[in-house]
């Protein structure tokens, strides 16, 4: 039997942080450094450059991917590329990606769309590939540049996000591995969190930038993302006391909290990074598990799950041996 295991991680965040502090007197917000922090745990985020793109974000992420894998670009046949904030409507990211990297074995490349959850779905839709045998190697990336769809006149959203890439190399074993994975998605909440422009004729239609109601999705997240986890666990014929690292969606403290008491985990389990790099959409889990890795929490062995929760709304989680 096929199995799909994580074999290299990377991230990338542009520039320096800028704090809170640091944001509301750059942008004239009527905030304070005490309300973000209490309410989001956020203190931080990293902003691209003017000019900078996902691609470019996923180019380092991916090549730090790649390095810890020990695998050279060409060795990879599949590319999964999760944003929201891609550099063109097309052609893709991935391809863009793919390009930059120099691979050019004619591997398969293609973004996908899920917001927040994109990681997730990427990571289930490269195992499946794997284990199909089809592919063999692929390269899972989320990369967003959400300051590029932040208004920055809106206080109750514009603190939250940050700009970033993580990545992953994911390779065919005989072992797991990946032990489970679902998604899921109710697109009767799509208007609780959705950028709703479009381009027309030329023209931005609608508005181009993020809009929330946020304590809708606070209180939807925090169902769902229990409900999903307790569903990976399951399906793994593993209960939650074996898990030894909650790698969430890195959107808002109170949340991952909330899901961590709610699957019983303690806190210490649970790999928090939004402090410091804000909420980065598809690029959270990633940068979040490849930051946890360097630093040495987590190890091989390991039982990780991986959760997430946006847009859409849409909702996943995975099971994995490290
Ligand atoms: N600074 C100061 N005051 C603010 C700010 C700010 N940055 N933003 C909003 N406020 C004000 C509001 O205007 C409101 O003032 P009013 O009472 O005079 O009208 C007051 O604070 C309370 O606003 P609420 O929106 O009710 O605040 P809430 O306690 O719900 O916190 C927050 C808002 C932090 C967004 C919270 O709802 C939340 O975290 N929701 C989860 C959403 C999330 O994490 N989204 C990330 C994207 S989705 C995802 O990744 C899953």
């Amino acid at each position: 039997m096929i199995h799909s295991r994580i074999t290299g991680t990377g991230g990338y965040l542009p520039g320096d942080p800028v704090d809170n502090n640091a944001l509301i007197a750059a942008r004239g917000l009527d905030s304070s450094d005490e309300w973000i922090a209490e309410r989001t745990g956020i203190r931080a985020r990293h902003f691209a450059p003017a000019g900078a793109a996902a691609s470019d974000l996923a180019l380092v992420a991916s090549q730090r991917a790649l390095e810890s894998a020990g695998c050279a670009p060409n060795d990879i046949d599949l590319i999964v590329l999760a944003t929201s904030t891609p550099d063109f409507i097309f052609p893709s990211t991935a391809a863009l990606l793919q390009d930059k990297l120099g691979i050019t074995n004619g591997a398969a490349a293609f973004d996908l769309q899920a917001v927040c959850s994109g990681f997730i779905y990427a990571l289930s839709v490269a195992d499946k590939f794997i284990r199909s045998g089809s592919h063999k190697r692929a390269l899972v990336v989320g990369a967003e540049v959400f300051s590029r769809i932040l208004d920055w006149r809106d206080r109750g959203t514009c603190v939250l996000f940050g700009d970033g890439a993580g990545a992953i190399v994911l390779e065919a074993s005989d072992t797991p591995g990946i032990y489970a994975t679902a998604l899921h998605a109710d697109g009767r909440y799509r208007d609780i969190l959705a950028v709703a422009g479009h381009v027309c004729d030329g023209q931005t239609i609608g508005d181009p930038f993020l809009r929330m109601d946020g304590q809708a999705v606070f209180k939807f997240a925090v169902k769902v993302l229990a409900e999903v986890a307790d569903e990976v666990i399951r399906a793994a014929g593993m209960t939650a006391d074996q898990v030894d690292w909650l790698v969430p969606h890195q959107a808002n403290i109170r949340i991952m909290q909330a899901t961590a008491k709610k699957l019983r985990l303690p806190v210490e389990k649970c790999i928090v990074t939004v402090d410091r790099h804000g909420n980065t959409s598809a690029a959270s889990i990633p940068l979040a598990l490849d930051e946890a890795v360097r630093s040495g929490k987590i190890g091989a062995g390991d039982t990780v799950l991986l959760e997430g929760v946006g847009g859409g709304f849409t909702w996943g989680a995975a099971l994995l041996k490290f």
